[in-house]
């Protein structure tokens, strides 16, 4: 029985994923309520549609499917949002993962995949980012993803707890790629103002970061992908929960990654500066020494040039998605 549930399915990364468990011999099995997520991109499995608090759509997946380990992505994600609506999203994402863990339960599934964050981290105190840095998330996403972490712990379950970093890119073959309504990342974000001549709005440059804009760490969502399988394998010899790092292990500036941009694109990108009052972290770099070691997870796609490449490529031909 080769099944993997895969909660957020049919969205971005949660579609990179099911494409690469179906490339490593496995039946990913999408559930999703497409909130955020689009049935275009469920095309390696089969999509059941159903969202994480209702207890009788969980209880059909599992005793219909009987996967052998949960991926679960599904969540609200855009942590402005958060700010304004806290209450949704300690709902969809603490009480529906809640839920989940609670049907897992039920149904003797322990092995879980769970989408983490590095905004559990909150300001970073010297860089790179280390698993065992302090929890400080400054906005209700963040803690949505801290309080969930912790959750795990008390359900008693064997879980790899991935805190991505910034995803980035699309599948290299173009079969599918990144597309938030609204879009709040910056590589789509800059694209589609090269694509449409419109400004970009730089949230801030008053970081004590090089140029003032903040740094991220980027990381493939094709390279994500890869991980999950194999924590899969992880999951089958040893004992969870642990949790790793995600990312490249290299920070970019807003404007290196405009100015990448600019050059693949061969289009300007004209942005504005807004000087926004909110708490965003300057400066965000993974140590992902340790999901390289555990997993022998190598990352082959997260390149800046490659990331914007792939995500440009996307984008150029998916103007009707
Ligand atoms: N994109 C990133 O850079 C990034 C960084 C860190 C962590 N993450 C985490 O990775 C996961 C996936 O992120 P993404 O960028 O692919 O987002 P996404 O919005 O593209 O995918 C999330 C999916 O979850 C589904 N969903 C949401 N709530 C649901 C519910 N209650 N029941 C069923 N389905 C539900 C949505 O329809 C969507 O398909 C999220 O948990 C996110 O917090 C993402």
């Amino acid at each position: 029985m080769n099944r993997i549930l895969v909660t957020g399915g049919a969205g971005y990364i949660g579609s990179h994923v099911c494409k690469a468990l179906k490339s490593a011999g496995f039946e990913p099995i999408t559930f999703d309520n497409l909130s955020s997520g689009h049935l275009w991109a469920v095309r390696w499995g089969p999509l059941v549609q159903g969202d994480l608090q209702n207890g009788d759509d969980l209880e059909y997946v599992f005793s219909v499917y009987k996967p052998k380990a949960v991926i679960h992505l599904a969540g609200l994600v855009d942590l402005r949002e958060s700010i304004l609506n806290p209450d949704k999203h300690y709902e969809n994402n603490v009480l529906g993962s809640l839920s989940l863990f609670r049907t897992m339960a039920k149904h003797g599934v322990s092995q879980l995949i769970y989408s983490s964050s590095a905004a559990v981290y909150g300001p970073s105190i010297g860089a790179p980012i280390c698993e065992d840095h302090p929890k400080n998330p400054l906005n209700p996403y963040g803690r949505t993803k801290w309080i969930t972490e912790q959750l795990i712990g008390e359900c008693d379950l064997n879980a790899v707890i991935f805190r991505y970093f910034n995803a980035a890119g699309s599948d290299p073959d173009g079969q599918i790629g990144e597309a938030h309504t609204p879009e709040t990342h910056l590589i789509p974000r800059a694209i589609s103002a090269a694509q449409e001549g419109l400004p970009l709005v730089v949230y801030n440059n008053q970081h004590p970061t090089r140029d003032g804009t903040a740094v991220r760490d980027y990381v493939h969502v094709s390279d994500l992908a890869e991980a999950h399988v194999e924590a899969l394998d992880w999951l089958n010899r040893n004992q969870g929960p642990i949790a790793m790092n995600l990312g490249s292990n290299i920070g970019y500036s807003v404007l290196e990654v405009i100015a990448e941009v600019e050059k693949i694109s061969g289009l300007p990108v004209d942005y504005i500066i807004a000087n926004q009052k909110i708490d965003e972290v300057p400066s965000l770099i993974a140590d992902a020494r340790k999901a390289q070691r555990e997993l022998n997870w190598t990352p082959k796609y997260s390149d800046l040039t490659t990331m914007v490449k792939t995500a440009w490529k996307w984008h150029e031909n998916s103007v009707t998605v």
